[in-house]
């Protein structure tokens, strides 16, 4: 029987559906998948019924457009929600291409990466929080990357996406003290997959070797692991795919 939900935004990014159709597998859990475009049933869950998947299609990332996604979710089910997965993220895009030296620098592109990367994950963070803060327990992931730790950035390149990532960490650790007040059941966890086989980083996988480039299958399968392992203790995580910690 069901009796909890999984979330995941972005839902159409590759790693979420992996996550989704592995978290379709479990008898007591329901999945509310929203993205902005419909889905493809294939690549995700086979057999649905509206019970167990609900698909929640998003016009945008705006304000008003996740207002009516919530409102959409909370006359769904009053489930408590136990895990949800922010995997929203761009690196590059038909215009912009992550940046090699400053001149590469281009406002127009920083404000495209930086709205996706920083201030979509935020607003979700900032308007599920009020539905949240139930008894039960809520693991909440947002998908960063090692390439935000500015302590880790021995290679340079990538500006716009390092900083937007860097940002996002320190939206997450700020929201994870005030959620340490206000929002006690809910542990925030900041998530770096590895360099993963999908859209976001097929231009750049030639000089990744065979057994560091990974599938989202796996991601998925590590990440929902280290969820379960992971304690709720009123600090955000930053983690890779190993669950091993990553110097901010
Ligand atoms: N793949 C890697 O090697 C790798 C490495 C490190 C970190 N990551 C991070 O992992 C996460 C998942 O990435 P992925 O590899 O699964 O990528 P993907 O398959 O390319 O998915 C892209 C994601 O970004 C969302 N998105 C695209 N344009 C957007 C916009 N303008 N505004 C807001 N959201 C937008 C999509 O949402 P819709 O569902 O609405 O289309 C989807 O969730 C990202 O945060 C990425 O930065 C990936």
């Amino acid at each position: 029987m069901i009796n909890q939900l999984t979330l995941i935004i972005g839902a159409n990014s590759d790693i979420g559906k992996a996550i989704a159709s592995q978290v379709a597998s479990l008898a007591d859990t329901g999945l509310i998948l929203i993205s902005r475009q419909a889905i493809d049933e294939k690549d995700t869950v086979e057999e649905q019924n509206s019970l167990k998947v609900k698909k929640i299609t998003v016009k945008d990332y705006q304000p008003q457009s996740i207002d009516n996604a919530i409102a959409d979710l909370v006359a769904h089910s009053e489930l408590p929600i136990s895990q949800v997965f922010v995997c929203n993220g761009i690196l590059h895009s038909e215009t912009f291409q992550p940046e090699k030296r400053l001149e590469d620098f281009d406002a127009q592109a920083f404000q495209q990466v930086i709205s996706a990367n920083t201030l979509t994950p935020m607003l979700w963070v900032q308007k599920l929080t009020p539905i949240l803060t139930r008894k039960s327990p809520c693991k909440f992931i947002v998908f960063s990357a090692r390439v935000g730790s500015i302590n880790d950035n021995k290679l340079g390149g990538w500006y716009s996406y390092r900083a937007s990532k860097a940002a996002l960490n320190m939206m997450l650790k700020t929201a994870s003290i005030e959620l340490a007040r206000r929002a006690k059941n809910i542990k925030l966890i900041s998530f770096h997959p590895g360099t993963t086989d999908t859209p976001l980083s097929k231009p750049f996988q030639k000089n990744v070797p065979a057994d560091k480039l990974f599938t989202s299958e796996f991601v998925a399968k590590q990440l929902l692991t280290i969820v379960a392992d992971t304690p709720i203790d009123h600090t955000l995580s930053y983690l890779d795919w190993q669950g091993k910690s990553i110097n901010w």
